[in-house]
């Protein structure tokens, strides 16, 4: 099928579109590069052997959207395109919800007029808020903390409504946990402008010594070991569900929300244990206050994944951890 993906060229879309290429789809991205650098089209390149048309517009440019989805026969569309930092989130959140909330209106509008009615949505975690209980299922309340969190529920409302009002609609939600990690190769991976938020992508740097020292932020957590606990899920894991989710809406209409996670929690400790094992060597860590927002643990199930994407979270923390390592090494930006 022609799969049209939206932020095609980011940490996610990149690895989905070498995983769905590789499974014979004819992959489109569409980015503007807000949060990517072009040269990851020549990894991904040499990752596949040949190279993937790109074409550099942004989501909320109608016209543009209308020719792609045209020109390219696209069958489905994958929406990555969006922002995704919390803390920013808070300080502009007119910017988020014009991204992301605006973005995905003008999207799918566009593609309701060109009759393409089969889409995947990244979705986050973030929409549940605190635990009522855990692991997560997708029929928790939803209640999300900020701006960014509220962009995605409102997308997700959007897109129920949208399949209730028409049944020729195929729509997935896939709602990520933590993602990590990178493709095997080294040559794609996570790479976010200045200092790192997210925990891994910071133990990289800290590694490679590009940053002094890890802080933890609070080890005083109900925690198995007093740091935060996550549900650490890698980026290929992650790609192959949304080709899981292209195949599963071939046979079902409608509006479905997915978690996508492994259904096991880790420690911050567990994550740099895994890693300074694969880079053998300890790392300066720091225990520093908790970080303001940050939940203790949270965690997904995944029975509705392996009902309806046959589940396939699979590779390990080491092995997330060795990828980023490669990645980290590796002189990508030359
Ligand atoms: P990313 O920033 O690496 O990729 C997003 C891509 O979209 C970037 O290449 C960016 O340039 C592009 N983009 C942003 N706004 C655009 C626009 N208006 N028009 C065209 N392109 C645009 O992020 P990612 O980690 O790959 O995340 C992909 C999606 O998954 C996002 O929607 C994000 O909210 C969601 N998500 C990510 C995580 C995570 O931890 N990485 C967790 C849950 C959900
Ligand atoms: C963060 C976002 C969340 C988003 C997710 C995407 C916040 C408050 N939440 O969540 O909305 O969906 O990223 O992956 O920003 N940690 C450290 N030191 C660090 C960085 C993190 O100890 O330098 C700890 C955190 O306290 C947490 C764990 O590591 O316990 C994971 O943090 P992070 O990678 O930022 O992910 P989330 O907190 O789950």
């Amino acid at each position: 099928m022609n799969i049209l993906l939206t932020g095609g060229a980011g940490y996610i879309g990149s690895h989905a579109a070498v995983v769905l290429t590789e499974a014979g789809h004819e992959v489109v991205l569409l980015d503007n590069f807000s949060n990517s650098n072009k040269s990851v089209l020549k990894r991904i390149r040499k990752i596949l052997g040949r190279s993937l048309p790109c074409i550099e517009a942004d989501v909320r440019d109608t016209d543009i959207v209308e020719r792609v989805l045209r020109e390219y026969k696209i069958g489905a569309v994958i929406h990555f395109a969006g922002l995704k930092a919390v803390g920013e989130s808070v300080a502009n959140p007119i910017s988020y919800y014009a991204n992301n909330v605006q973005g995905s209106i003008n999207l799918f509008q566009v593609m309701q007029k060109v009759g393409i009615k089969t889409l995947v949505f990244s979705s986050s975690a973030t929409v549940y808020g605190e635990p009522k209980y855990l692991p997560f299922d997708e029929d928790h309340p939803k209640n999300p903390m900020n701006p960014y969190g509220r962009s995605k529920l409102q997308v997700e409302e959007i897109l129920r409504d949208l399949a209730d009002s028409d049944s020729e609609w195929k729509i997935a939600c896939l709602r990520y946990f933590n993602p990590v990690g990178a493709h095997e190769s080294g040559l794609i991976g996570e790479d976010p402008n200045g200092i790192p938020n997210n925990l891994m992508p910071y133990v990289a740097k800290a590694a490679s010594g590009e940053l002094p020292h890890l802080n933890i932020f609070g080890d005083d957590y109900e925690t198995c070991d007093g740091t935060g606990e996550r549900d650490y899920i890698h980026v290929m894991d992650l790609a192959e569900g949304h080709m899981a989710a292209i195949s599963y809406l071939k046979n079902h209409a409608g509006f479905t929300c997915v978690n996508l996670g492994t259904g096991k929690p880790l420690s911050v400790m567990d994550l740099l244990n895994a890693f300074e094992k694969v880079i053998g060597k300890n790392l300066k860590k720091v225990v520093v206050q908790r970080r303001s927002g940050d939940l203790p643990c949270y965690y997904a199930s995944v029975e509705q994944a392996s009902i309806q994407l046959n589940g396939s979270a699979f590779r390990s923390i080491e092995i997330a951890c060795r990828d980023i390592w490669k990645f980290q090494k590796a002189d990508n930006f030359q």
